[in-house]
């Protein structure tokens, strides 16, 4: 019985909005990218501690010398390329053998009334770097966390220049074993630190604004996995109308992701994710055009003008003879996309609104088209661009609704479809010839993109250039 009950709670549990609608899996390969970028942050980092002043005394027989080594700053930081790999089921190990620093800063000293001063310089070289980050999902959204933090100091070496400096350079060993310390310990909390600020960035963003109609839901449907060679996040995926939000009429689809290795990072798709766009779009009422008279280039043949469509229509010029006419194009209906094999499917419900024009604020409405149109497309990524082809598959056209009385529809079909074969398609096309570009984060580049168009789900397979790759290692 406790096994149907089970059964039933998990079929129960497992509803549909569970679905993500984006899968992201980063690969091994992409992991060193990152870790490549890491690196030059973490160095950043490194160069903006701050160390406290030291104070002290020396014994020098005959009294003790009180010091404080102050205004110490790191100079140069050479950090040797991190190994990274992931660490199955936890995240990604972090290991920086080798790491070095070079500070300088100032010393003073008392000894009775004699007072001294000068600078010194610090090598501190072979630090070994530890760590173990994990990555886990905490209130639907992705959170990496320091599980282990270690950094060991080997050696160190001081240099004082000025005043009376031979006097210390024997106790450097005293020194030495102090700043030793204090650097040691300052290491892994600066990085977690650093790691703790991400994690409240990841915090603060379970949204991306696309534009000012919608944005994108990205809190987590599930943990993020980490593979052997691999990290895959399961992302919501869903856009809402920032202006009317809600949920469309149709459900996520599932789909597994598949992902290659030998590519930095594999994004999906699903058909869900695009469609729920379109319907953000339509619900902020964004899907519409104005079509006037001034818009048609003076070399068509046809003009939006109620005498030329009296070929079309006996009666219109009748009624309103020689005015000018206006379209008002519209999405009737969520535009719905279905990935097929290597086909994307394009179902568009549009009506077109005709209205003659009296004066530009004094609209007579005419007549109302209602369209049905579907497309194939075939796309894929070529130099960082979006090209392919698109081709009308079927168009039919009826009279929705009429203030002029009824009239033939079969020559509008004829005209519409010349129209879109002729001139709007080829335009199209011209266009996905040439190439649209992907919608990119600022300052990242693709580089061996491929697209591929599967059941239900399209995927980007492809490696990342970003504006890091420029900043080199020794800027400090
Ligand atoms: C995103 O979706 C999650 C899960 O459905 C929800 O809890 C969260 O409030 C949504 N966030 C926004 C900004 O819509
Ligand atoms: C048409 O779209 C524009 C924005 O492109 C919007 O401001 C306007 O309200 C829309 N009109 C209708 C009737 O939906
Ligand atoms: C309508 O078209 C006819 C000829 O096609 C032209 O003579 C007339 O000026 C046009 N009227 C308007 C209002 O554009
Ligand atoms: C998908 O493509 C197959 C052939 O590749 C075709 O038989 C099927 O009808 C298509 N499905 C849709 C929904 O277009
Ligand atoms: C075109 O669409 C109509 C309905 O919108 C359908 O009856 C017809 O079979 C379709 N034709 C083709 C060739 O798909
Ligand atoms: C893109 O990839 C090719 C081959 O993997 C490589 O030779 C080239 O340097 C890469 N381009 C950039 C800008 O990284």
């Amino acid at each position: 019985m406790w096994l149907v009950t089970t059964f039933l709670l998990m079929a129960v549990t497992q509803t549909h909005a569970d679905y993500p609608s984006l899968q992201a899996v980063l690969s091994q390969k992409g992991l060193q990218k990152v870790s490549h970028w890491v690196t030059d942050w973490f160095q950043n980092e490194l160069g903006k501690i701050t160390l406290p002043e030291v104070r002290g005394s020396v014994d020098i027989f005959v009294g003790s010398v009180y010091y404080v080594l102050h205004d110490m700053h790191v100079v140069r930081c050479d950090l040797p390329e991190p190994s990274v790999a992931f660490s199955e089921g936890t995240g990604v190990s972090l290991q920086v053998n080798g790491l070095s620093l070079a500070i300088s800063g100032r010393w003073n000293t008392e000894f009775g009334i004699i007072h001294d001063g000068g600078s010194f310089d610090l090598a501190i070289y072979t630090i070994n770097f530890n760590t173990l980050l994990g990555f886990q999902s905490t209130e639907e959204h992705l959170s990496i966390s320091t599980l282990m933090c270690t950094a060991d100091v080997e050696g160190i070496q001081v240099n004082f220049h000025g005043g009376g400096s031979f006097i210390f350079q024997p106790f450097v060993e005293k020194f030495s074993g102090r700043i030793k310390n204090m650097i040691q310990e300052r290491i892994c909390p600066g990085f977690q630190e650093g790691i703790e600020n991400i994690d409240k960035d990841l915090a603060a963003s379970d949204y991306i604004k696309m534009d000012p109609y919608v944005y994108l839901n990205v809190s987590l449907t599930d943990s993020p996995v980490v593979f052997n060679n691999g990290f895959e996040l399961y992302i919501k995926g869903e856009f809402y109308s920032l202006s009317f939000p809600s949920e469309p009429p149709f459900a996520p689809n599932h789909f597994e992701l598949p992902w290659k290795a030998d590519y930095m990072l594999s994004v999906g798709m699903s058909e869900f994710c695009v469609n729920s766009a379109a319907f953000a779009y339509l619900n902020s009422g964004v899907l519409n055009i104005t079509i006037t008279n001034d818009m048609i280039p003076k070399a068509s043949p046809i003009h939006l003008n109620t005498s030329q469509f009296g070929s079309l229509i006996p009666q219109l010029p009748k009624m309103y003879p020689d005015m000018e006419m206006e379209v008002v194009l519209y999405a009737s209906d969520t535009p719905l996309i279905s990935f097929n094999q290597t086909v994307i499917n394009v179902n568009l419900p549009a009506s077109a609104k005709f209205y003659a024009v009296k004066t530009h604020t004094d609209l007579i409405p005419l007549f109302r088209l209602d369209m049905q149109c579907s497309f194939n497309a075939k796309v894929h990524i070529d130099n960082q661009l979006l090209k392919g082809v698109l081709e009308m598959k079927n168009l039919t056209i009826v009279l929705g609704s009429t203030e002029i009385g009824k009239f033939d529809i079969a020559p509008f079909q004829s005209i519409v479809k010349l129209a879109l074969n002729s001139f709007i398609l080829p335009k199209m096309n011209a266009q996905l010839k040439e190439g649209l570009p992907l919608p990119l984060m600022k300052g990242f580049t693709l580089n061996n993109s491929v697209m591929t168009i599967e059941n239900g789900f399209l995927v980007v397979a492809t490696d990342i250039n970003s504006p890091f790759d420029f900043l080199q290692s020794d800027k400090l």
